[in-house]
């Protein structure tokens, strides 16, 4: 199992007054699954996400990430887990502007002490393999949306992560983009990345194997297809 989440419940505070989003969500996904998660605007797919991807902690329940407690570790040892199991994608890219594609790909890197040579010729690698070879000097800003959001990924996945989580990565770009971009995203889970991809799409979910349905912040299905 790559992920565990059981009886997960978050609630936000604001002022005094407690805002419960999640509700006891009990969620299991596999290696190599592909798993789509839908639900209505504020549902809170987002902040599962999140929680998944260990920005943020659970008012309360378990996570666990191949087979390791999360909410036991140190936040040393929680920041190393995330550089090296989970890479992400948002659903605006967010490249540093300042930075070309290449640069923007091989800074996960930095933070794992990769030499630069090295950095920069497996960023290199990665910006080839989402067919954006001939752009590796562009800057964001040179880029269209879904190039970027092409960038965006190889930089998730540039340091080999495990578990690669995905918030809406079509939502901002046109058909053909996002086509490009799914196909992508079904070429790594071939190779065995698992995939969690937040979509508000139906197309898009249906390139996942499973689709799960939030709704106020209640898991509602088992998964199907
Ligand atoms: N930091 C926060 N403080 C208080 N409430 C928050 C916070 N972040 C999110 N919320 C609330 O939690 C609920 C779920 O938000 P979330 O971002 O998870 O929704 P979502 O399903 O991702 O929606 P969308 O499809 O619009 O992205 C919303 O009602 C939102 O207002
Ligand atoms: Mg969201």
């Amino acid at each position: 199992m790559v992920l565990e989440l059981r009886d997960i419940c978050k609630d936000y505070a604001r002022g005094k007054m407690k805002v419960p989003v999640l509700h006891h969500i009990d969620l299991s996904v596999e290696e190599g699954e592909y798993v789509a998660i839908m639900g209505p605007s504020g549902s809170g797919k987002t902040t599962l996400m999140n929680l998944i991807g260990c920005l943020d902690v659970p008012t309360s329940g378990k996570r666990i990430l191949r087979g390791e407690d999360l909410d036991g570790l140190s936040d040393d040892r929680l920041a190393d887990l995330r550089n090296r199991e989970i890479g992400f994608v948002f659903q605006a890219a967010d490249l540093l502007p300042g930075m070309t594609a290449l640069e923007n790909v091989a800074l996960p890197l930095t933070y794992r002490g990769v030499k630069k040579k090295e950095r920069l010729q497996r960023a290199k690698e990665m910006l080839e393999r989402v067919g954006l070879g001939d752009r590796l000097d562009h800057k964001p800003n040179q880029l269209s949306g879904g190039q970027c959001q092409r960038v965006a990924i190889a930089r998730a996945m540039v340091g080999n992560p495990s578990l690669l989580l995905a918030d809406e990565p079509t939502g901002a770009l046109d058909t053909q983009s996002g086509e490009q971009v799914m196909e992508l995203f079904h070429h790594l889970n071939q190779e065995g990345v698992t995939i969690i991809m937040i979509t508000h799409s139906s197309e898009v979910a249906a390139c996942a194997q499973k689709t799960y349905l939030i709704r106020d912040g209640r898991i509602q299905t088992g998964g199907s297809r």
